[in-house]
């Protein structure tokens, strides 16, 4: 089963912008103004921004309005997203309706979650600089555990029983194992790293056995190994520079995901793409809305910047990207941060600064 190309870079994009809630709407213009200001020098960016989140949701009882899939899966080369959640609406039926839904429905398969330190302070870890932490986890975003099969037997009393399925296709397996290589052979990328814990996972792990030794021998310049999610965790601690890009079911990678964002400097700076390549996807940073923060213009918008350059490479914008991505850096040396790195700045100061030296 080949891999759909990757997107081709035009000379024009059209962007849907959903804020959503909390310091989604603090944080998100400020990745559009970056973008406005890096994409200046001739391309051309469009950008539609709807305004779906709690509000929407409380006031007209809408969360992912009808037809919308389909408007942004026709008309819309990418999504930029913010985040959901409010204390208004505790169950967060919002959230599962838009997030979930567009996940599902624009069969976003791929979950991508680069994990690169941009500043050596910035790593809990000792001894360890930016080249040591510069690697990206692929986790599989349509299936395992998270697909909502399973049920309750005797609920509520003495005896029950909770039961969660992990479901995993030939195909849904395949293609995010396959595109880790993809990825690494087109990014120039040496090492691909399976997990999984089929030793006790004796089906469904098992199928991700043997379908990625099927893969691997695709690609036999790829250096590819497997280890056992336990060992994956703490190996990623003991010395992150041996992995580039590692590939894993969705229960695994959430988790596995979020070790290594706090490996980088935390949920503040970490960007994520949901992707269906060659098809509209979409793009996030991966902290949620923040509603101890929400409205003291605090907020670290670097996490949302960062997600407009995995986007733009998405887009194969790629020169326009890396400026991105340098300037940001660069943000870390001036100081231009928010209190969560150690900064005094504001949400909007660090934007416009971003923003006039992109
Ligand atoms: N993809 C998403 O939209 C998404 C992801 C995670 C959580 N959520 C939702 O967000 C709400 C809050 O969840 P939570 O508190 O568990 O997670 P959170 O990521 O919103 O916040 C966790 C902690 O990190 C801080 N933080 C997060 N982003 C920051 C930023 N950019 N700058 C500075 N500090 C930042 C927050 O102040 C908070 O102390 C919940 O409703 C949750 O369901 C949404």
């Amino acid at each position: 089963m080949p891999n759909p190309p990757l997107r081709q870079g035009g000379p024009a994009a059209r962007i849907a912008v959903i804020p959503g809630d909390g310091i989604g709407k603090e944080v998100t213009p400020e990745a559009v103004k970056v973008l406005k200001a890096v994409t200046s020098s001739g391309r051309k960016i469009e950008f539609v921004e709807f305004d779906w989140g709690a509000d929407k949701y409380l006031k007209e009882n809408i969360s992912l309005p009808a037809g919308a899939v389909e408007m942004l899966r026709d008309e819309f080369d990418a999504i930029l997203f913010g985040a959901l959640g409010d204390p208004r609406v505790p169950s967060n039926q919002h959230a599962a309706d838009i997030l979930l839904g567009l996940r599902f429905k624009l069969d976003l398969y791929v979950n991508a979650r680069p994990v690169e330190l941009l500043h050596e302070r910035m790593t809990p870890l000792r001894d360890r600089t930016e080249k040591d932490i510069r690697l990206i986890v692929f986790r599989e975003n349509t299936e395992g555990l998270y697909v909502g099969v399973g049920g309750f037997f005797k609920k509520g009393t003495a005896d029950e029983i909770a039961v969660q399925e992990d479901v995993n296709s030939r195909k849904g397996v395949e293609r995010i194992i396959r595109h880790a290589f993809e990825y690494a052979v087109a990014h120039n990328l040496k090492r691909v790293c399976m997990s999984d814990k089929h030793n006790a996972m004796n089906f469904a792990h098992d199928l991700w056995q043997r379908v990625f030794q099927e893969v691997r021998r695709e690609y036999p310049a790829t250096e590819s190994r497997h280890l056992f999610i336990d060992t994956l965790a703490m190996e990623i601690v003991r010395d992150p520079s041996q992995f580039d890009v590692i590939v894993t079911c969705n229960l695994f990678g959430d988790i596995i995901s979020d070790l290594g964002a706090q490996l980088a400097g935390g949920l503040g700076l970490a960007p994520s793409g949901n992707i269906h390549p060659g098809q509209t996807s979409l793009f996030e940073p991966v902290h949620g809305s923040a509603p101890n923060i929400a409205g003291k213009e605090i907020a670290n918008p670097l996490g949302s910047v960062l997600t407009s350059a995995m986007m733009l490479e998405f887009l194969d914008w790629q020169p326009e990207a890396e400026r991105i991505r340098k300037v940001v850096k660069s943000a870390f040396l001036g100081n231009m941060l928010t209190p969560d790195l150690g900064g005094e700045k504001k949400t909007v100061q660090v934007g416009d600064w971003l923003a006039s030296n992109v």
